[in-house]
């Protein structure tokens, strides 16, 4: 991430605008559950929306120094943090309740790369988890805000197919403003 796109994820205005949209979204989505994974937490304002949720949240950043920074920021926690990449994550199978990415998707640099995240999101939730998440929509301004900076915007038409690939059905998209929102279940019985 560029300099001024970290200092924005980590500053009150994005805080607040998490706290007055994307928290209300998950809560109309429905229960999380009891154990959230997170990829892709940044600095971690994301992550302190869902550890208000779950009792549990482990949270999986690829980037060294910002997990580290976030471990320790939320020591003593109900969050823990894994330094790794979320297409290789070396969990358990069907662990977690719900999954959660947040503005991450497009950071992953190939198609192909963001669908082995989708496989491996799918491999780590519990048979009837949900997987929930936002990301950038591909308008100027965004991809201006991304100079010098990975940018792979997600295609909402091709979305669909793309999750029942990596094995999630009843697959929602909803395109916004700026972003798009999805969420799919990994079905109850595979
Ligand atoms: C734009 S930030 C979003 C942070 C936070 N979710 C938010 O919305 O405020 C994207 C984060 O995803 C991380 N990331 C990118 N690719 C990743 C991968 N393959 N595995 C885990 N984390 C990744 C980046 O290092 C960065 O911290």
């Amino acid at each position: 991430m560029n300099e001024a796109h970290r200092q924005f994820l980590a500053s009150p205005e994005w805080a607040r605008m998490l706290e007055t949209d994307l928290l209300p979204w998950i809560t109309r989505i429905g229960d999380i559950g009891d154990d959230v994974l997170e990829v892709g937490p940044g600095p971690g304002l994301t992550t302190d929306v869902l550890r208000t949720l779950a009792a549990l949240v482990t949270a999986v950043e690829i980037d060294e120094d910002m997990a580290s920074a976030l471990a320790e920021r939320l020591k003593g926690s109900n969050v823990t943090v894994i330094n790794a990449d979320a297409t290789g994550v070396r969990l358990p199978s069907d662990r977690f309740s719900a999954a959660a990415s947040f503005s991450m998707l497009h950071h992953v640099p190939t198609p192909d790369k963001q669908d082995e995240v989708f496989a491996e999101v799918c491999r780590l939730l519990r048979p009837g988890g949900v997987f929930i998440a936002s990301d950038s929509r591909d308008l100027d301004p965004i991809r201006a805000f991304h100079a010098d900076d990975v940018f792979v915007p997600l295609d909402p038409l091709t979305l669909p197919d793309r999750l029942g690939r990596a094995g999630f059905a009843d697959v929602d998209v909803e395109v916004g403003g700026y972003e798009l929102r999805f969420h799919a279940r990994k079905p109850a019985s595979r």
